[in-house]
């Protein structure tokens, strides 16, 4: 099995590395406008990125989404992204780490993160269908959850919803059933916080009400509009011929709940909320703290960063820090928490969707 996952792990990284993995339908940034302050408090310079986010303090509001882990080429990108981290101050995640459960050779393409980043906020990974059993295939026990913790030295653990992606992989797992049961008893036992984390179909306050009963302490609502993992998918089923893959990965290429309404809708549950999905510059991120977000996640943007240059996802850091800093200062504020309560306005598609889905009880809206 473990020889499967390095390959479809290398894979990802090559197709998310090149070109349409990204739907038509975007992530609704266009639909949120940030209201101008002519009278602004304080000059970028001025401005503190500095945000908490699960009780660590991060120097700017972002987090290098988990990407990868598990084959040989991982090592080195998972190294460029931990040196960004510590550079900067930000968070940054591993990817699913299921292959090196499978296969303890495995695991220093993980660690090269943690080496890299000795002080950063490391997110550990794992996805919520490997915690059911899946056909002859056992669910992971607390043993195996607490070595991938230990493997990254990590400071929090996310579990990912990726329905949609197993739906369409040739060779995806389909079991659902049980999994808000695992979430609940991986919450009670784990001895770092828990982030509950989509992978680009999004969630809606009802979910994330549901996520904040079992056990969760954050969500990254990992909305439509970034890479879409039925557009990734889709192109690894035509690899392989399987006509199933390309039927479902072509229907549901904009499947999903775009990330700006993600982000109003999760925010009314009141869990810290990261906002990943199609965030590609400082103005995204800043519309997305308007939103409620806490905190911003970035995957693509710093993989092609990466490609290009080893200095490449610093620069990337470098850019959008100093794009966010101009935008708060632009819109009055000292903080990234002062958004918040700054006018915003929704407009077209993100504003039709925040208003019908708070005009339904969260619970009605399942
Ligand atoms: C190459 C690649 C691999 C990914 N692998 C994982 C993974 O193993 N686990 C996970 O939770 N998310 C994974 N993701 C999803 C990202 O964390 C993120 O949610 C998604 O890419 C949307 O962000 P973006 O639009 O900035 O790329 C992966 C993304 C990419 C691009």
């Amino acid at each position: 099995m473990s020889g499967e996952i390095r390959k479809r792990k290398a894979e990802h990284l090559e197709l998310a590395g090149g070109g349409s993995v990204e739907p038509a339908s975007g992530p609704g940034w266009d639909d949120v406008e940030l209201v101008h302050e002519a009278l602004p408090e304080a000059a970028a310079e001025e401005v503190d990125l500095a945000v908490e986010l699960l009780g660590h303090r991060l120097e700017l509001p972002l987090v290098i989404a988990g990407m990868t882990g598990g084959h040989p080429g991982a090592a080195e990108l998972n190294a460029a992204l931990g040196r960004a981290a510590q550079r900067h101050g930000c968070a940054v995640g591993v990817g699913s780490q299921r292959a090196a459960l499978a296969d303890p050779s495995l695991e220093p393409t993980y660690a090269a993160l943690r080496e890299a980043a000795p002080d950063a906020f490391v997110i550990a990974n794992i996805g919520a269908a490997q915690l059911i059993p899946q056909g002859a295939r056992p669910p992971l026990g607390p043993d195996e959850v607490a070595r991938l913790i230990a493997m990254v030295d990590a400071d929090a653990l996310a579990v990912h919803l990726n329905f949609l992606e197993e739906a369409v992989q040739p060779e995806g797992d389909r079991a659902v059933r049980g999994c808000a049961e695992a979430i609940a008893a991986l919450a009670a036992g784990l001895a770092v916080p828990l982030i509950v984390k989509e992978t680009g179909a999004g969630m809606h306050e009802g979910t994330a009400r549901r996520l904040l009963a079992l056990g969760a302490d954050a969500l990254d609502v990992g909305g439509a509009g970034g890479t879409s993992f039925a557009l990734v998918e889709r192109l690894r089923a035509e690899r392989q011929g399987d006509a199933r893959g390309v039927l479902l990965g072509s229907l549901l290429a904009d499947w999903g709940i775009p990330t700006a309404v993600a982000v109003a809708s999760c925010s009314r549950a009141g869990l810290p909320v990261i906002a990943t999905g199609g965030v590609r510059n400082g103005l995204d991120a800043a519309k997305a703290l308007a939103l409620g977000a806490t905190a911003v996640g970035v995957a693509r943007p710093l993989l092609l960063a990466a490609q290009a240059g080893a200095d490449g996802p610093s620069r990337w850091i470098e850019d959008f820090a100093l794009e966010l800093r101009t935008v708060l200062m632009l819109t009055g504020c000292r903080r990234p928490g002062d958004l918040a309560e700054r006018p915003r306005v929704l407009a077209g598609r993100v504003g039709r969707w925040v208003e019908a889905l708070e005009r339904q009880p969260a619970e009605a809206a399942r």
